[in-house]
């Protein structure tokens, strides 16, 4: 049973699957009240063919609502020079709308027949039916039958439109039922595979969103770029939970792409062959390989090819430090390598898509996912150096373009399923899923507690989402926050600083089953966090060092000690 689940989550039943539950509408927009009386004998039509099926008015629905429907049977009229009927002005003005259709994939899935109304001695013959059949398919709408366009005598026509509408829903209808008996797994089954995201987007497979907002949060003069994004997933079917996160699929950068061509002496029209797939070099670059991280196996073959002393000493010196702030380029720099373009294509590595925690929760954002990122730019004595998705995704865009993303669940960093109280830790970028729980215990009104510890350099620049967190202090959703403003006093004060301040409270909660996160930067911070947990452990527990480590596994067993590092 579990392959059949499979198979039918591989296939795109997930769209038709989840429409079969919907209603039909039969949507007219009327000028004179001929497109209503067409729309009123289609719908008797269908409800004599025991269809579920809806009728409205232009006036009654926004473009939104459409998703609510399996198929759209569209009668509208056309007046004067191809403007639409008065009834449906803001209806066409938002399904026209620029915004609406950066939402590519709103209506995918969704069934749409188009009857248009007219007068065939004006110039813009039926032009609001062919405008709004444009939208809907610019959507991802998809024809159920092609539209048809009546002149002043529109009866007979009218009227065939809807023997091939009606035949073609009552058809469609059949194929499902069939369908679902082959493969024996109900409609509501198939629903709740949708909802477990069983069918889900991934890196072979993503969607395309749009990127609705990128706002820097950080304020001028300091020391880190922190851009807070909001991505449009409307009509993806996505669903995530706060703890999960977001894979990118990022392009390189053009100018880098270009330097590393420039500097090989290649060209980027030359045809390469990359896994059975004819591109060019510049395409291979741009969208296939890793130019960011350095990958040993490339870095070998490079010393292979050259022989390069320059490269074999800087591998066999400290190199680990030197990946931290270089690139492929600034190695390219040091071996030169005479290379053909298929020879570059052999040995460079595939880039992996970035992940980012989700800052979210879709009970507040249905439609949404937000990002907290730092723009990652590092200065070596090459040149500067930035990071391949946060650059992407904060320098190269601008807000309505799309991306292409997948959720990635993340089972072990999770929302007690309680209302147990909960330490978030989470200095700099590391606020993103802390902002994702707060949002989801605010929307459920939870009665858990929840203590949030934040840091950054400075108050005035780097107290990301500032007044959503007092918010949250004012309505009692935060019952405890400590800020650590790291460069704001003399001495360097962490998150780790204000635990320790507060260890008698930290025990308690911990006592009364409190959950522990931690998110952000894993080598400094996360260590340190550690640390002075178990030394609060030790010592408010008054255990010996071995009976405190005990305390603090036991801890992680239930996972009451998560992480979400990097
Ligand atoms: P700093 O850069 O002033 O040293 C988010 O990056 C915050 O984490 C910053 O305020 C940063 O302080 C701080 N930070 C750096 N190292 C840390 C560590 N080992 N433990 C906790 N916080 C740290």
């Amino acid at each position: 049973e579990n392959q059949a689940e499979t198979e039918v989550a591989n296939l795109t039943v997930s769209s038709h699957a989840s429409q079969a539950a919907k209603p039909v509408l039969v949507l007219y927009a009327s000028q004179t009240g001929n497109a209503q009386s067409v729309a009123e004998q289609l719908i008797d039509r269908l409800h004599s063919s025991s269809v579920t099926a809806e009728l409205k008015s232009t006036l009654a629905v926004s473009a939104k609502e459409l998703v609510d429907y399996s198929t759209i049977l569209l009668v509208t009229s056309t007046h004067g020079e191809g403007e639409p009927p008065d009834d449906a002005v803001d209806f066409y003005d938002e399904l026209t709308s620029k915004k609406l259709l950066s939402k590519k994939q709103l209506l995918a899935g969704i069934d749409i027949a188009v009857l248009g109304l007219g007068d065939s001695s004006y110039e813009f013959f039926c032009q609001t039916a062919k405008d709004m059949l444009d939208s809907f398919k610019k959507l991802g709408a998809q024809e159920l039958t092609e539209i048809v366009l009546c002149d002043v005598d529109f009866e007979p026509a009218a009227k065939q439109w809807i023997d091939q509408v009606a035949a073609a829903v009552i058809a469609k209808g059949k194929e499902l039922k069939t369908g679902k008996d082959a493969s024996k797994i109900a409609i509501d089954s198939i629903d709740s595979i949708v909802r477990n995201e069983k069918i889900n987007y991934d890196k072979e497979n993503p969607f395309t969103a749009s990127i609705a907002t990128i706002q820097r949060i950080t304020g001028r003069g300091s020391s880190k770029e922190t851009y807070h994004l909001e991505i449009d997933i409307t009509g993806s079917g996505i669903l995530y939970e706060p703890g999960d996160a977001l894979g990118i699929i990022a392009h390189n950068r053009s100018e880098l792409v270009s330097d590393i061509i420039e500097l090989l002496h290649l060209s980027g029209d030359t045809q390469v062959k990359y896994r059975n797939q004819q591109l060019t070099l510049i395409q291979f670059l741009t969208e296939v390989a890793e130019l960011t991280l350095i990958n040993k196996g490339t870095v070998q073959a490079l010393i292979e090819l050259t022989q390069s002393d320059a490269l074999k000493k800087r591998v066999k010196n400290n190199f680990k430090s030197y990946v931290k702030d270089h690139q492929l380029i600034d190695v390219l720099l040091i071996a030169k390598p005479k290379i053909s373009a298929q020879h570059l294509v052999d040995i460079l590595k595939p880039k992996k898509p970035r992940l980012y925690s989700i800052a979210s929760s879709q009970r507040e954002n249905p439609d949404e996912i937000h990002l907290t990122l730092n723009h990652i730019l590092i200065k070596n004595q090459n040149g500067i150096r930035y990071g391949l998705a946060s650059h992407y995704l904060t320098q190269q865009f601008e807000e309505g373009q799309s991306v292409n993303i997948f959720v990635e669940r993340n089972p072990k960093f999770k929302l007690p399923s309680t209302d147990s109280p909960i330490i978030m830790v989470g200095p700099g970028t590391g606020i993103a899923p802390f902002r994702a729980f707060l949002q989801e215990r605010a929307a459920k009104n939870s009665a858990g507690k929840n203590w949030l510890l934040f840091g950054n350099p400075h108050f005035n620049t780097d107290f990301l989402y500032q007044v959503e967190i007092q918010k949250y202090v004012n309505s009692g959703v935060l019952n405890k926050l400590h800020l650590a403003f790291s460069r704001d006093s003399d001495q360097k004060v962490y998150v780790q600083h204000k635990l320790l301040e507060n260890s008698a409270e930290v025990w308690q909660w911990l006592e009364q089953g409190a959950y522990f996160y931690v998110c952000g930067d894993m080598h400094k911070m996360a260590k340190d966090v550690e640390k002075v947990l178990l030394s609060i452990i030790q010592q408010q527990g008054k255990y010996s060092l071995d009976e405190a480590k005990q305390y603090f596994k036991d801890l992680k067993v239930q996972q009451r000690y998560q992480r979400d590092v990097y």
